[in-house]
């Protein structure tokens, strides 16, 4: 017997979902020195474990937790600055980048990216049926701030999407431009500050007390080094907020994961601390990366990754670095970016791991 579907069935899926192809981390493998999906190598201390675990014990797993979990909603408000009814939570940052467009994004809407950028946001912007309008960045890789201006005047978009700093190219935009693109939008900006912590610019969150056309995005997946337990979070006036409310989807995040973020919100010496160190660490892998011989080109960055080039295939040298336990993130996905191969920076022993095993294979 045949399990296959008939085709007249799979036609009833919308033909924007079938064009589409799965998010899924290309290439991935178990390795020892995982470095290909920019995130914090620090995990909680062990004792920061043990005090979840007092916490564990006392959730209730047969109950909902709250459509929107109000004591780690006031946590981050409090985090940001912001006044109360400003931040919507989410299942990774990603989910809530699902919620914008099934708030913002209709048939035929015209959505401004920078590009290279993030890949989610235009599959997500195609798959609610709008029209990404990508703006190529400028050589060196910065976004073009005058291209950006042009094509709003021209596309009149519903929305910008800028994320500064950028992955994949890990460059923060100067926040003079921001502010630019927000002035002249017609609509809302909304800013993916998934990597701000190591942002030498420091936040845009600042703007959106300025301006309300500014919808800011983060997650605790990268600096707060939380990628395993799902928390993102928006930031926007309450008026926004409150629309945004309607579509999102309710307790997409769970008990376990309001507990451990309300942990290391009260621990942001930590996540301060961690930040420092990773800075530091990726300052002392590029400095070396850019002397071994055999790579031509590493990218400068504001985050806690390294976009570099080498003569050989990129494809090769991902599967030549994996063979000796070393995962890095192919960039070919990217048409802008063929040749390039992205790094994570982990701790120095896994930065060490991924330089021996760059130099052995270009030898
Ligand atoms: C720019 C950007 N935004 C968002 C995310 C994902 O965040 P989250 O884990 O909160 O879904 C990533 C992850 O790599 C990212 O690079």
């Amino acid at each position: 017997m045949s399990h296959r579907v008939p085709e007249r069935l799979l036609e009833l899926i919308r033909p924007a979902v079938r064009a589409e192809k799965p998010y899924i981390v290309p290439g991935t493998r178990p390795v020892a020195v995982k470095l290909n999906q920019n995130e914090s190598p620090f995990d909680l201390p062990p004792s920061l474990k043990r005090e979840l675990l007092e916490a564990f014990f006392q959730i209730d797993f047969n109950r909902y937790p709250s459509e929107q979990p109000a004591r780690l909603i006031q946590a981050l408000e409090s985090h940001c600055g912001v006044e109360s009814g400003s931040v919507l939570v989410g299942n990774g940052s990603n989910e809530l980048t699902y919620t914008l467009g099934l708030c913002f994004v209709g048939d035929g809407d015209a959505v401004l990216t920078p590009t290279p950028m993030f890949a989610l946001y235009e599959s997500m912007v195609r798959l609610h049926g709008g029209r990404p309008i990508p703006v190529q960045c400028r050589p060196d890789f910065q976004v073009d701030t005058s291209a950006i201006l042009d094509a709003i005047r021209k596309e009149q978009p519903k929305l910008v999407i800028l994320a500064t700093p950028n992955n994949p190219t890990g460059l923060a935009i100067p926040k003079v431009d921001i502010e630019r693109i927000i002035k002249a939008a017609p609509g809302f900006v909304v800013i993916d500050e998934a990597y701000h912590e190591f942002n030498p610019e420091g936040a845009a969150l600042d703007l959106l007390m300025r301006y309300p056309n500014v919808i800011i995005l983060r997650t605790l997946s990268k600096a707060f080094g939380l990628a395993g337990l799902r928390l993102g979070y928006l930031v926007a006036r309450p008026d926004v907020v409150a629309e945004m409310m309607k579509s999102r989807l309710p307790f997409m995040v769970d008990r376990l994961a309001e507990q451990v973020g309300l942990l290391m919100l009260r621990h942001q010496d930590l996540v301060h601390d961690r930040v420092q160190q990773i800075r530091f660490n990726t300052q002392t892998l590029y400095d070396t990366l850019v002397q071994i011989r055999g790579v031509d080109e590493v990218l400068p960055t504001d985050t806690n990754f390294l976009l570099f080039r080498t003569a050989r295939d990129p494809g090769e040298l991902l599967n030549a670095l994996a063979d000796r336990d070393v995962l890095v993130r192919n960039m070919a996905g990217y048409p802008q970016l063929k040749g390039f191969l992205r790094v994570t920076s982990g701790t120095p022993s896994e930065n060490k791991a991924f330089l021996d095993a760059l130099t052995a294979t270009l030898r």
